[in-house]
C-alpha cells in the first residue's frame, strides 16, 4: 500500500552536497509492523520525513494507495497528515498553551470533523489519561505529553503511523507503555513504521529494515516471529 520507489536525498549544493538517501526501495503492507535502524546520519529520519511529506525527495516516488504523493502541494500535504498519514516525534511537539484534551481535538478541528470533544475524549481515554485532560503539557510527565502526541496522531483514524525514536527520552517502563500502544493500534491494522536505535524496541515489530549511508542494507523479521525468523534477501544488498 505505500510504495518508496529509488528514492534519493541529496542536501545542498556544490562541494557541500550530503546524499542522505542513496535509490532507496520499500514497500510497506498495509498493516505491516517495520523498525528502521542504523547508524546516526545513515537516513532514518530523512526516510520518514520524505514519506510523511515533511521534506522534499530529489529523485523517486512514494506512492500511498495507489497514489503518487511525494508531488503533493503544501495544502494536500497538510490534508494527508490531518488524514491517512500520522507522525509522533521524540520531541512530542504539542502545543504548550492547550490542555491534552484540546491538544487532541486540534486535528479534528482542523480537518473539519465533527463531535471533536467525543473523539478527542475517547481517545485519551484509550492512552490511559482519563484523569489528564485538563493538564497542559508542562504539567505532564514525558511519557503522559507522547501519549497526548499519540493520541492526537490517532484521532483521525490514520491508516499509517511514523514514529520517529518515539521512547527515546523516556525511562523502560514508560516507553514499554508507549510501544505496547502502538503495538495494539497495530494489531487493529494501523500500519507502523518506526525509527529506533534500541534492538529491543526493534524486536517488538515485525520486520526491521537497516540502513546504512543512505541505503536499504538488511531487512530481517523479527524474532518474536519465529515461525519466519530467517533473513530476507535484499536487493541491492
Ligand atoms: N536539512 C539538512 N541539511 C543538510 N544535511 C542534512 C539535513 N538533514 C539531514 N542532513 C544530513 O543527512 C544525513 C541523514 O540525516 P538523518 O537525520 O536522516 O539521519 P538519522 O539516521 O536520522 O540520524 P540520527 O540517528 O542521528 O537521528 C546526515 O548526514 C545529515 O547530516
Ligand atoms: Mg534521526
Amino acid at each position: 500500500m505505500l510504495e518508496i520507489m529509488g528514492v534519493s536525498k541529496i542536501y545542498g549544493k556544490g562541494q557541500a552536497t550530503v546524499v542522505a538517501l542513496d535509490d532507496v526501495s520499500l514497500t510497506v503492507n498495509r498493516g505491516d509492523s517495520i523498525a528502521i535502524m542504523g547508524p546516526s546520519g545513515s537516513g532514518k529520519s530523512t526516510l520518514l520525513n520524505i514519506i510523511g511529506g515533511l521534506d522534499r525527495l530529489s529523485r523517486g516516488e512514494v506512492h500511498l494507495e495507489g497514489e503518487r504523493i511525494d508531488d503533493l502541494d503544501e495544502n494536500d500535504l497538510v490534508s494527508l497528515r490531518r488524514g491517512k498519514i500520522s507522525y509522533v516525534f521524540q520531541q512530542y511537539h504539542l502545543l504548550p498553551s492547550l490542555n491534552a484534551l484540546e491538544n487532541v481535538l486540534l486535528p479534528i478541528i482542523f480537518s473539519g470533523g465533527a463531535d471533536g470533544r467525543d473523539k478527542a475524549a475517547d481517545m485519551l481515554r484509550r492512552v490511559g489519561l482519563e484523569k489528564r485532560f485538563k493538564h497542559k503539557p508542562g504539567e505532564l510527565s514525558g511519557g503522559e505529553q507522547q501519549r497526548v502526541a499519540i493520541a492526537r496522531a490517532l484521532v483521525n483514524g490514520p491508516s499509517i503511523i511514523l514514529a520517529d525514536e518515539p521512547t527515546g527520552n523516556m525511562d523502560q517502563k514508560t516507553g514499554r507503555q508507549i510501544l505496547d500502544l502502538l503495538a495494539e493500534m497495530n494489531r487493529e491494522g494501523v500500519t507502523i513504521l518506526l525509527v529506533t536505535h534500541d534492538p529491543e524496541v526493534a524486536a517488538t515489530t515485525r520486520e526491521t529494515v537497516f540502513l546504512r549511508d543512505g541505503k536499504i542494507v538488511e531487512r530481517t523479521l523479527s524474532r518474536k516471529h519465529p515461525e519466519d525468523a530467517r533473513a530476507i534477501e535484499c536487493p541491492g544488498k
